[in-house]
């Protein structure tokens, strides 16, 4: 099959690919570029396993083909430590309030959290829970997800945690 070039920037590094118009941007992450962090639980877009951020909103990477990501600017989990690898606040938050379990949602999880709080810097325990409904985990409950994205948003906007609950 032809094959189409991209370019694009995952991470903030600059990538370019041959890839072919049937290729996934899930499986372009996955398999071509190495990041296995974006999961893949349904290929059916209900999960949120696969969710990574494109050009500022959070997608569904197994509903969106490679080739439309040409031009675009992805984070995947793998890009929110800093160079050092200091974990981002979201990685520190879901750690210290017990997050996840098996962490099979989790790289989903954290990267849709994170451009909720983009979007909704203080976001009420209601409005994280409609953030992440896109977002399935089968372990926790999801008690501790919402309290750690509360302790993060704590964090961010240096406020005490009761603060950032509703
Ligand atoms: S693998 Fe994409 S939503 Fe489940
Ligand atoms: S921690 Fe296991 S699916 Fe969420």
């Amino acid at each position: 099959m032809a094959k189409t070039h991209i370019t694009l920037k995952v991470n903030g590094k600059p990538v370019e690919a041959l890839v072919e118009p049937r290729t996934l941007l899930i499986h372009f992450l996955r398999e071509d570029l190495n990041l296995t962090g974006p999961h893949i639980g349904c290929d059916t877009s209900h999960c949120g396993a696969c969710t990574v951020d494109l050009d500022g909103k959070s997608v569904k990477s197994c509903t969106v083909f490679a080739v439309q990501a040409d031009g675009a600017d992805i984070l995947t989990i793998e890009g929110m430590a800093d160079a050092s690898g200091a974990l981002h606040v979201l990685q520190e938050a879901f750690r210290e309030n017990h997050g996840l379990q098996c962490g099979f949602c989790t790289p989903g999880m954290i990267t849709r959290a994170h451009r909720l709080l983009q979007e909704n810097p203080t976001p009420t325990e209601d409005e994280i829970r409609a953030g992440i409904a896109g977002n399935l985990c089968r372990c926790t409950g999801y008690q501790n997800i919402v309290k750690a994205i509360q302790w993060a948003a704590a964090r961010i906007n240096g406020v005490p945690l009761r603060e950032a609950a509703e």
